[in-house]
């Protein structure tokens, strides 16, 4: 293609993601632009319309849980728990992620099965153990009736009363989100700031690791212009597989397809229902080699997002490292299944070399959420 063609193409695109000029140009340090829907461009009124619905208790049976009870802001975002909690300190079975970048995926939840945010946010205030509503009625009455709601649906959508929809709780609760990026940590100053001193040699003898004997730049990927960490693909990495077994594992898949129920309602079935939440992918494609995979996390800010994995199993970076380097078990010798990813495998690394790669995960924190770091985990509207 030439240059021209090139160049018009990516304009096509920039349109089609609905990117405007400006925008395009300024993400933060090591990030590319965000991909925003042309059907929802970025506002600062609809920006903030988000945050009250994100931090509104009033939406769950209970008027205890909101969206920041799970995603606290001073948490990085999440929760620092295992499983999450929701009303009546009901448990699920996954990790909460954190929102922090999470306007760069594909694909929603750690087995994405939801295609957007507008289309993942409807999901936590219906689900039974997360924010506990038959239905997103109470949601509305309040957003209808609660004059400050009323002053900013108008402002935004130009509607008020019973013209507000759903499909604009939604778009806002997804604006904000898509606010809430971030890069600039002391990795993206090193590598994209050019400034040599931003890491500690044992960090930078880290990075090396991750990109060649660790492997870990496979799937948590890393472009000469940005990283996103994320190759927005699934893999069984052999988390909660290996302790249910290969025929655990067969069966449960079985079990899952032979179940409408359970097909129909994947939200609930995986969050309420410890073992098929193991299925991972599989759930949503019905494919065998997505059996107990998991959607490959974007490591920016992981120093302070602990616990690990799908189902927070992992307490600290160096368990993790340990994980890798044992080749996809936590302990030596451990069997893994026939599902496991082939690109896991024994690392052989060093003590030293395992302290330097753990050194390199903890350069990858943003100056907001470092831990006792000045405190301003949103990045306003306006430095976007
Ligand atoms: C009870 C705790 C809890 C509440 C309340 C909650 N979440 Fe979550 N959130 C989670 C968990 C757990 C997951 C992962 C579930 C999964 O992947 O199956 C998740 C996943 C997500 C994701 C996907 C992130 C990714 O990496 O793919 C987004 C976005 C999100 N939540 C936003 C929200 C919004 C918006 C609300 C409010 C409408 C909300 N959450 C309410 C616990 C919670
Ligand atoms: C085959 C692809 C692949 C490779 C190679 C890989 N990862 Fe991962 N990584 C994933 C996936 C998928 C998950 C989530 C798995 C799960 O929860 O079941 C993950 C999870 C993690 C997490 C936990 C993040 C969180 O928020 O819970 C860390 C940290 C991590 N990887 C670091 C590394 C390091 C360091 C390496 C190299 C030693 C590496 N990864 C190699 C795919 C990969």
């Amino acid at each position: 293609m030439n240059r021209l063609l090139f160049g018009t193409a990516v304009m096509a695109m920039a349109m089609a993601y609905g990117i405007p000029a400006a925008n395009a140009s300024s993400p933060p340090l090591g990030l590319p632009p965000v991909p925003i829907p042309a059907d929802n461009p970025q506002t600062p009124a609809k920006i903030a319309l988000g945050n009250k619905l994100f931090h509104d208790a009033r939406f769950s049976s209970t008027g205890t849980i909101s969206c920041a009870s799970c995603h606290a802001d001073a948490k990085a975002f999440t929760d620092h728990l295992p499983v999450a909690e929701g009303i009546h300190k009901l448990k699920g079975t996954r990790n909460t992620p954190t929102i922090i970048n999470a306007a760069y995926f594909h694909l929603l939840f750690w087995d994405g099965r939801e295609p957007s945010l507008e289309a993942q946010a409807k999901d936590p205030m219906v689900n039974p153990v997360e924010m506990g509503l038959k239905n997103h009625e109470p949601v509305l009455k309040i957003v209808r009736t609660d004059p400050a709601y009323q002053a900013m649906f108008k402002q935004v959508f130009g509607v008020t009363g019973n013209q507000v929809t759903m499909k604009q709780v939604l778009m806002a609760i997804a604006s904000f989100e898509r606010n809430v990026v971030s890069g600039d940590s002391p990795f993206d100053r090193y590598v994209y700031g050019g400034d040599k001193k931003a890491m500690s040699p044992a960090a930078v003898a880290g990075m090396s690791i991750f990109q060649n004997k660790g492997r870990c730049v496979d799937c948590h990927t890393m472009n000469t212009t940005y990283a996103t960490f994320t190759d927005n693909r699934f893999h069984n990495l052999g988390i909660g597989a290996n302790e249910l077994g290969t025929k655990k594992m067969q069966q449960l898949a079985m079990a899952f397809l032979a179940n409408k129920a359970h097909r129909k309602e994947v939200d609930t079935t995986v969050l309420t229902n410890k073992d098929m939440s193991e299925l991972g992918r599989f759930a949503v494609t019905g494919q065998l080699n997505d059996l107990g995979a998991f959607k490959t996390p974007i490591l920016r800010n992981v120093a302070v997002t602990e616990p690990y994995m799908h189902n927070g199993s992992l307490k600290s970076l160096m368990d993790v490292v340990n994980f890798y380097n044992n080749g996809g078990v936590v302990k030596k010798g451990e069997k893994a299944t026939v599902f496991q990813s082939g690109g896991i495998r024994p690392l052989g690394l060093t003590e030293k070399e395992k302290k330097e790669l753990v050194a390199f995960l903890e350069a990858l924190t943003s100056p907001q959420y470092v831990k006792d770091g000045p405190k301003s985990p949103i990045r306003s509207a306006a430095s976007r």
